[in-house]
Parts: structure tokens; C-alpha cells; sequence
């Protein structure tokens, strides 16, 4: 098989190629990725040698590019996106573009070459959000509902997927996944940045009130659950991903995280709210646990143990990535 991952030197990208090439080492990888400031290629060091992995820097929306590595490709799993809700609440003309027209291009492009299979990354947050302590959980029938512009634009191509099944029979998977947390994440994401400025003796910023709930979901527990769409996943379906933590609250992560790296919570800083900011999310995983007997491998707190000590081992990898754009980024977001 020749697989096609768009988006593959970001975080879960570059997971999804780790894991793959581990497990299918007999398949090939094409990476395109644009490398913003969030596609690192430092993520794919140990791979870029390896005779079944190629690196194409290019566009998702460059259209004669895509035409040129389609052929041959059998699935397109696509990752690339803009990712990040408060840089799509800066600057949300970016995410129309990658998220909403890159996605248009990619299956127009999919659809001329016959590909074998389409899988989409997608996000909970195009549900909406869920109230604080109710039993509700986002399932693939829930409405959507997206409130802020990355989710929009996530929603967007969702229906761009979809459209392509229904009217050209684009054989295309969807899997809506809660947040992910693991190696090689950018540091602008909450469980690193929690990470990253305690080893650097820095507050760690919380918004508003800190009640707000994710669905934790350790990355490589994800690149399982593609896997098993992508072999087993029925055409035109759609998987919810996730599910360990739907009642730990952010201010609960970190001072877990805290604990974990012996540091008083006297470092906890509350900053100004995100705009709109979704309270909590939930996922119910039961198609996917039935259908393919997924779950997480481990507990919420065995992989916060691992996560922190792959950031204190990788030292270098994420303070090269602090040191650049980041660096602006992190003034405008936490100190005008
Ligand atoms: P990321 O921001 O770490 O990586 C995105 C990658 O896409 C980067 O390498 C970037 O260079 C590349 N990219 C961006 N625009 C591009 C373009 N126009 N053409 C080619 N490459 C481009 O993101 P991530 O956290 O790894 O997320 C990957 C996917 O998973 C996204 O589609 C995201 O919506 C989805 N997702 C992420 C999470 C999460 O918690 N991180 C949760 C649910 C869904
Ligand atoms: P984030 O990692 O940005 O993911 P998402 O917005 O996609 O859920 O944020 C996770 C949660 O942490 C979210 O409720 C916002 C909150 N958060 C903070 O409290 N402080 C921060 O500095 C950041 C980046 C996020």
C-alpha cells in the first residue's frame, strides 16, 4: 500500500508515521506538508532515512502539486490543518483556507486518481459544547454545532468529505477525535506548555476559571484507532475517538502535572478567558470500542508520566521550537 499523509510533520502526523512504518513496514509514506510554524521536520528524524518514507514540502491547496503525487497513491489520510483555536480566533482567514478549500482540493484531486480510501482527521469540537456535570456526550449523531473558527472550519470539511461520497462515491472515512496529548506536540497546546514552563521555571497560564473539561486522548492510542478504520471501517462511516478523562477539568490536568514534577501550584497564573470558549467535551466511543474492540491502552495518568518524561528527555526538540515564531506568539497571547 502507498499511503499519502497530509499534515505528516505535526503532532499526530508525525505519530501516524512513526506508528505506521512501525507496524506496516512493508507500505510506503508520502508526507506532504507545507511546514507552517507548526510542521516540524525534526519530528520525523528517525524516518528520513528510511527507503519507505518520502518528504514533499508543498500546499494542500496547490493543485498541480497534488496532481503530481496523487497517482499511485491507494489512501489519503489527511492530517493537515490549522489546529490551533486561539490563533483561529487571531487570524481565522487562515483556517478557511487549509482547513475548508485545502480539504475541496485534496478530494477533488483523490477523486481524479481513484483512490482506494479518503480518511479525514477531524475534531469533538464540531459538536458545540456540553454543560458542566451532565451525562451527555457527543456520539456520531450528534448535531453539529461549532462556536469557534477552527471548528468551523473542521465542520466545513467535514461536510466537504461527506458530500464526497454521496455524490461522487469518494470512498471516504471521517474519525472525530477529542484533544490528543504526546510527543511532538507544539508547545501552544495545554499539556506541554503545562510542561514546558515548569522546566523553564515559568507560571503556567489557565483561562478564566480553569473548569473547563477535555476529553484526553494519548496520541498513539489515536493512530490505533486509524489503523483500525483505515482496515476495517466501513465506506462513508464516521468514528467518534477518546473518552478517558470526561470529567477532569483543566486546572485539574495541571496540577496533576504538577504533582507529577513535584512543583507547588503556586505556579498556576489565571489569565483572561478564551473568546468563547467551549466549557466541556465528551465523547462516547461505543461504535468504535464495539465494532473494533478499541479503548486506551492505559490510564489518563500513566501517559501524563510518559508525556512529561518524553518533554524532559527532548529538551532540545522543544526549545527549538519556543525559540522561534513562538516567541511573538506567546507575548501577543499571554502579555498584551
Ligand atoms: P498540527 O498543527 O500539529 O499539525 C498540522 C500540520 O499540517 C503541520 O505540520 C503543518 O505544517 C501542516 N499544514 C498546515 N497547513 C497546511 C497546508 N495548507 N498544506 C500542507 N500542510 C499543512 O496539528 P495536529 O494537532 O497534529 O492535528 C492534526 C489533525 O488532527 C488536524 O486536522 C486537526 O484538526 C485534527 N485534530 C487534532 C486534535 C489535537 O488535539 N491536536 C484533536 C482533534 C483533531
Ligand atoms: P488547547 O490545548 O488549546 O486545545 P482546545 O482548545 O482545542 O481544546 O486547550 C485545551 C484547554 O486548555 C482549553 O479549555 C483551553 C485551555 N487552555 C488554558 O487554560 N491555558 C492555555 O494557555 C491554553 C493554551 C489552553
Amino acid at each position: 500500500m502507498k499511503l499519502l499523509v497530509t499534515g505528516g510533520a505535526g503532532f499526530i502526523g508525525s505519530n501516524f508515521i512513526h506508528y505506521w512504518l512501525n507496524h506496516h513496514a512493508q507500505d510506503e509514506i508520502v508526507n506532504l506538508d507545507s511546514l507552517t510554524y507548526a510542521g516540524n521536520l525534526e519530528n520525523l528524524l528517525s524516518v528520513e532515512h528510511n527507503p519507505h518514507y518520502k518528504f514533499n514540502q508543498g500546499d494542500i491547496t496547490e493543485i498541480e502539486l497534488l496532481d503530481k503525487i496523487m497517482p499511485g497513491i491507494d489512501i489519503v489520510v489527511h492530517f493537515a490543518a490549522e489546529s490551533h483555536v486561539d490563533r483561529s480566533i487571531r487570524k481565522p482567514a487562515d483556517f478557511m483556507k487549509t482547513n475548508v478549500l485545502g480539504t475541496e482540493i485534496l478530494l477533488e484531486v483523490a477523486l481524479k486518481h481513484k483512490v482506494k480510501r479518503f480518511h479525514h482527521i477531524s475534531t469533538d469540537e464540531v459538536y458545540g459544547s456540553l454543560q458542566l456535570h451532565s451525562q451527555t456526550k457527543f456520539n456520531e449523531y450528534s448535531a453539529y454545532n461549532p462556536r469557534s473558527p477552527y471548528a468551523a472550519s473542521k465542520a466545513a470539511s467535514d461536510h466537504l468529505v461527506r458530500a464526497y461520497f454521496f455524490t461522487y462515491k469518494l470512498p471516504v472515512t471521517i474519525t472525530n477525535c477529542t484533544n490528543n496529548f504526546g510527543p511532538y506536540q507544539h508547545p501552544e497546546k495545554l499539556i506541554p506548555l503545562a510542561i514546558t514552563n515548569v522546566l523553564e521555571g515559568k507560571k503556567v497560564p489557565i483561562y478564566g476559571d480553569g473548569l473547563y473539561v477535555r476529553d484526553w486522548l494519548y496520541v498513539k492510542d489515536h493512530c490505533r484507532a486509524i489503523e483500525l478504520v483505515l482496515t476495517k471501517g466501513r465506506i462513508g462511516e464516521t468514528y467518534c475517538v477518546g473518552g478517558m478523562t470526561d470529567e477532569i477539568s483543566n486546572l485539574e490536568v495541571v496540577k496533576r502535572i504538577l504533582k507529577i514534577m513535584g512543583k507547588s501550584e503556586s505556579v498556576i497564573e489565571y489569565v483572561k478567558d478564551r473568546p468563547g470558549h467551549d466549557r466541556r467535551y465528551a465523547v462516547d466511543c461505543k461504535k468504535i470500542e464495539t465494532e473494533f474492540d478499541w479503548k486506551p491502552l492505559y490510564d489518563f495518568d500513566t501517559y501524563l508520566v510518559q508525556t512529561i518524561s518524553w518533554y524532559e528527555k527532548n529538551h532540545e526538540w522543544w526549545t527549538h521550537v519556543k525559540n522561534g515564531e513562538y516567541t511573538n506568539y506567546y507575548k501577543k497571547q499571554y502579555q498584551e
